[in-house]
């Protein structure tokens, strides 16, 4: 499967082969992410778009092994450097997370802890991952003050890092002394501070306001820039992607239902899913003042039609999407699934 990257000779960082993931209901047991398969390069930036309950936050903590019980992944793999992540042990995942790859919620106040200072949460994450070594004094087992100052300097450079001005002060206040937008800052310092090759956000500007929505894709667009860092970005909004990433994978009812070059999803989407999302995009130079929405329900994942789930709500739809419809390659390396193709 060829992808279209910003940089086709970047080495592969993070390959999904088939990956499905399951949680038993009592209506039978759903697909969140079903047969899920793509590739990310070093530096990429990947959005990942779809409607709430397509599976997206599912896919990106199946990548860290966090699916909340009784959730499991029950097919495919995980690739990350090319070393098979489904298989390593709880210990080794714990020093995969947080210093390889690391994760921001949609939610600051859910992620941060109210009752610590905001500059220890970010060292938190230097220590459990042992970014700065202890000094060699005798006492430095359980008194090491160096070592505490050489931290404390790296958690202001990620705090500068992600535009927190006065780090000094700030590192000294509690998170519910933040804005919102300070918040999901800081959470993004957590999450930057041992300097991961990939950082997974799964929407990230959902609970801001939009002139602080732009400064944190500012934001992440600098981190790509200056550090290399490849990111994933979850989102409902084909808006920000459009603007952000290098690739769009459109999903829907776990499933990949588009993939392409960014610029060639939006302005020529192939699949009825991808044309109807774009179409709720509130657009500028539109002589309209409506948003439409997708019509339709969200899909039951207990409850999916044969074939295409989309078709139900398809307004091209016709007798062959009751059958079995393939991912297929288009000729400029586009990956679609939709009988039209
Ligand atoms: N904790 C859970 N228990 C049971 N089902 C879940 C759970 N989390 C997710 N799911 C199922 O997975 C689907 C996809 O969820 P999710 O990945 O969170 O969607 P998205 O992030 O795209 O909005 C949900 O619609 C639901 O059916
Ligand atoms: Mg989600």
């Amino acid at each position: 499967m060829t992808f279209q990257s910003n940089d086709p000779s970047a080495s592969v960082l993070l390959e999904l082969e088939d990956l499905t993931t399951v949680f038993p209901t009592r209506r039978g047991v759903v697909r969140a992410v079903d047969g899920l398969s793509f590739r990310l390069r070093q530096g990429e930036k990947l959005g990942i778009v779809g409607e709430s309950g397509s599976g997206k936050s599912v896919t990106l903590l199946s990548i860290l092994r966090l699916v909340p019980y009784p959730g499991q992944v029950s097919r495919g793999a995980v690739r990350f450097r090319g070393e098979d992540v489904l298989s390593k042990s709880a210990m080794e995942m714990r020093q995969i997370r947080g210093r390889d790859i690391a994760m921001v919620f949609q939610d600051p106040m859910t992620t941060l802890n109210p009752a610590f200072l905001v500059g220890e949460q970010i060292r938190e994450s230097l220590r459990i991952h042992q970014i700065v070594p202890r000094s060699n004094g005798f006492l430095s087992r359980i008194y090491d003050p160096l070592r505490k100052a050489a931290e404390y300097r790296r958690v202001w450079g990620a705090m500068s890092d992600v535009g927190i001005p006065v780090p000094e002060q700030n590192a000294r206040r509690y998170p519910h002394q933040f804005s919102g937008g300070m918040q999901q800052r800081a959470l993004i310092a957590i999450a930057l501070a041992c300097e991961p090759q990939l950082l997974l956000a799964d929407e990230p500007t959902t609970a801001l306001d939009v002139t602080i929505q732009a400064q944190i894709i500012a934001l992440l667009e600098k981190i790509n820039r200056e550090h290399g860092t490849a990111i994933v970005l979850v989102t409902h909004n084909l808006g920000l992607v459009a603007e952000f990433c290098h690739n769009t994978i459109v999903m829907y009812a776990g499933q990949m239902m588009e993939m392409g070059g960014t610029d060639a999803v939006i302005e020529d989407p192939k699949h009825p899913y991808t044309q109807g999302l774009l179409r709720c995009l509130p657009q500028v130079t539109a002589k309209r003042d409506k948003i439409y929405p997708v019509p339709g329900l969200v899909p039951d994942l207990a409850d999916l039609p044969p074939g295409c789930p989309f078709s139900p709500r398809c307004e091209q739809v016709i007798a062959d999407c009751s059958g079995d419809v393939p991912l297929k390659q288009l000729a400029d390396g586009r990956m679609v699934r939709c009988v039209l193709y």
